[in-house]
């Protein structure tokens, strides 16, 4: 890179172009947004302080993109412009100094989710439709009415006759719209889009507006740009344009202080990803419309407005190599080694494939540069490759042919999208099996995690699952690292896992198709692991809430001669196969549906859920219009608790869901449960 600022303005000014045509005319971006700003601010900062390089064609004097040759060009009734950014309290701050220059008296601020999709101009004359636009280059933007048309969200007929109103916002395409239509894509062999904002773009700027139709697009309306002048704030514009039949996004506040400004900003931020649209920030704006006037613009933005920017979920990264892990059932999952990137808040090293085809669709070979993306608890994925930083000649990604580990043959049945080893003896299916054996959920035994697995396999103290209870603990005590306290720990965990609920053993066998649900239900249902041994496939399928596809694979699992043989060791060593007694308790929450989210002083989060159950309850995962109460606890998911407030539902601490569980009765009016 050239320390030459000239000449490094000029290399970002043509980096800069080269990016905006490929985002605004293609839609087909080769760098995530966060890289792109970085850019653009690198540019600003090298004029800001060499000012006799800035010439007006600078992007930075710009706004957007030429409009394209698919669509007719409009000149906007006034210039369509973008915003400054700021991503921290300082900066936010700063904003509200330089404002300060023009007014002195005090601003109340409108906040709004910064909607990530495309900006749209919707004028309508005489309360009709008669034009909607693109932003194009902030002067010149694309018609697109017969596009838009088709959006269900937007009216084609206002309550008014005024004879000119202009509302402007945005499109965006929902996150499950978004998802469903990659599905289709997937299965038709087509392209999948990046992220919803690509979605909505590719479905809007299409030469045929039934295209459009076919996607599920929507629309929020932030500034009412042209219409009557009888408002004095903003926030009552909002109010004329949502009663003009346009939809305007109802989370909407005015603040006092940039102090509140920058809590609701936080809250976003957290629960950004709690909305069925994606948003990548707030904007702020002064409500006061003759304060607005004072503030006036800069060549590029609005003074009195600033979007606060939420840290980036998308990154470019190296893709080193991908790698093929071998899992219990001997499932080989390729899934990627990636330079370390840190993105949505984590550093991501390793992402999953999935599987064969997904790599061959993703087309993502090592060596390539990846876009990649983690928004907010999902895990992390790698979304595709970014083709022009392909080097040349790059060679396609091939599956292995052979187990990583043991060096027996993969095979892939036909009709099935997974890959597995073939081998009995596979090491790594042994040393997963027994890690699951122990795992939280399972047999739950603390200190036996993966590492010690494996060190037991390689000293050969452990030979299979039956082992753990026959472990020679001498042997242990000698191991280097070993204390006695360790040793005394690993034990106790042990002896404790013997009396762990007969689902959770069932669980911890890994048997093919039988999830948490299936075992829980398994082991009510049948009583004891006896009566499981001794039943028929159709015996167990008998099974109110067991299917066949499970009551088989239950079945064939007992019946292997090996499996029976490890029953018959975990039976000597005394582990529980009894299943839960029939509950004594009273039946007073039957019917209802109650979530628990966070941990609980006097429960873990399991523990809460089967008291509910036991008392005839629900404990559903997540949030719906059936939950009856949320239970609150420490580190709540943020989800949940936004739907809980949407929804109106009652949120309980620890001593209200306590007596919920002796009375079944929820806290009444009056009382101190939280809604809404
Ligand atoms: S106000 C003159 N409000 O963010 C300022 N913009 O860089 C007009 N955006 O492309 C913009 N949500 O399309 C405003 N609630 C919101 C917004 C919003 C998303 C987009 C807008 C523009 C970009 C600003």
């Amino acid at each position: 890179m050239t320390t030459d600022p000239a000449q490094r303005v000029e290399e970002l000014r043509a980096k800069i172009a080269y990016h905006n045509q490929l985002y605004h005319q293609q839609d087909l971006p080769e760098i995530s947004d966060a890289e792109y700003d970085e850019l653009v601010r690198e540019l600003k900062r090298l004029e800001l302080d060499h000012p006799d390089l800035v010439t007006p064609d600078s992007p930075s004097q710009q706004v957007g993109f030429t409009p394209s040759d698919l669509f007719t060009p409009v000149e906007h009734l006034t210039p369509m412009m973008s915003l400054d950014n700021a991503t921290s309290f300082e900066e936010l701050a700063a904003w509200g100094k330089r404002m300060e220059r023009y007014i002195d008296s005090n601003v109340e601020y409108a906040c709004e989710l910064k909607m990530d999709g495309l900006a749209l101009s919707l004028v309508y004359e005489n309360g009709h439709l008669a034009r909607a636009a693109t932003r194009g280059d902030g002067r010149v933007g694309e018609d697109i009415t017969l596009n838009v048309m088709q959006i269900q969200a937007v009216p084609h007929q206002l309550k008014t006759q005024e004879k000119l109103v202009e509302a402007r916002g945005e499109i965006y395409m929902p996150v499950s719209s978004f998802k469903a239509l990659n599905d289709e894509q997937l299965k038709q062999g087509e392209r999948i889009f990046a992220n919803p904002r690509n979605a909505a773009a590719g479905s809007l700027r299409q030469k045929d507006p039934q295209i459009t139709a076919s996607r599920n697009l929507s629309f929020f309306c932030y500034q009412l740009a042209a219409g009557p002048s009888d408002f004095t704030r903003h926030e009552q514009t909002l109010e004329y344009l949502r009663e003009q039949g346009l939809p305007v996004n109802p989370t909407s506040k005015v603040l006092k202080s940039l102090e509140e400004v920058y809590e609701f900003c936080q809250f976003w931020q957290t629960n950004r990803h709690s909305n069925d649209y994606e948003i990548d920030g707030v904007v702020v704006k002064v409500n006061d419309l003759a304060q607005r006037m004072e503030l006036g613009f800069t060549s590029k933005a609005p003074r009195w407005a600033v979007a606060f920017k939420f840290p980036p979920e998308e990154r470019n990264t190296l893709l080193k190599d991908i790698m093929v892990s071998i899992g219990r059932s001997g499932k080989a999952t390729p899934f990627a080694v990636l330079e370390p990137v840190f993105v949505g808040g984590s550093t991501v090293k390793l992402a999953t494939l999935h599987n064969q085809d997904q790599v061959a669709l993703k087309d993502v070979r090592p060596g390539d540069t990846v876009i990649v993306r983690k928004a907010g608890d999902v895990i992390p994925e790698v979304v595709g490759p970014v083709l022009s930083r392909r080097p040349e000649g790059l060679p396609a990604w091939e599956f292995p042919k052979v187990c990583p580990e043991c060096g027996a043959d993969l095979a892939r049945s036909e009709g099935e999208s997974d890959t597995y080893c073939t081998s009995a003896e596979c090491p790594k299916q042994l040393e997963q099996r027994i890690v699951h054996f122990a795992s939280r959920g399972c047999m739950d035994i603390e200190n036996l995690g993966e590492r010690t697995v494996q060190l037991f396999l390689q000293l050969e103290l452990l030979r299979d699952i039956g082992g753990i209870y026959t472990l020679d603990y001498d042997k242990v005590r000698a191991i280097e690292g070993f204390g006695e306290i360790s040793v005394t720990n690993l034990k106790t965990g042990i002896e404790a896992s013997k009396q762990r609920p007969l689902s959770n053993l069932l669980s911890g066998l890994g048997i093919r198709h039988l999830g948490a649900t299936g075992a829980r239900v398994l082991a009510k249902g049948m009583n004891h692991l006896d009566n499981i041994l001794k039943a028929s496939a159709d015996e167990i399928a008998a099974v109110e809430g067991i299917g066949t596809v499970i009551a088989h694979s239950v079945h064939e699992f007992f019946q292997q001669e090996d499996n029976r043989e490890l029953i018959e060791r975990l039976r000597q060593a005394g582990v529980n196969f009894e299943g839960p007694k029939a509950s004594t308790l009273p039946q007073n929450l039957a019917g209802m549906s109650i979530v628990v989210t966070g941990s609980l002083e006097n429960f873990s989060r399991e523990g809460a859920e089967e008291a509910i159950k036991e008392r005839g309850g629900k404990s559903p995962g997540s949030v719906s219009k059936k939950t009856n109460a949320v239970v609150l606890g420490d580190g709540p998911g943020a989800a949940k608790i936004t739907k809980a407030r949407e929804l109106k539902i009652p949120i309980l601490n620890e001593a209200q869901f306590q007596q919920l569980l002796e009375t079944g009765q929820l806290p009444g009016d009056g009382e101190s449960a939280v809604v809404g």
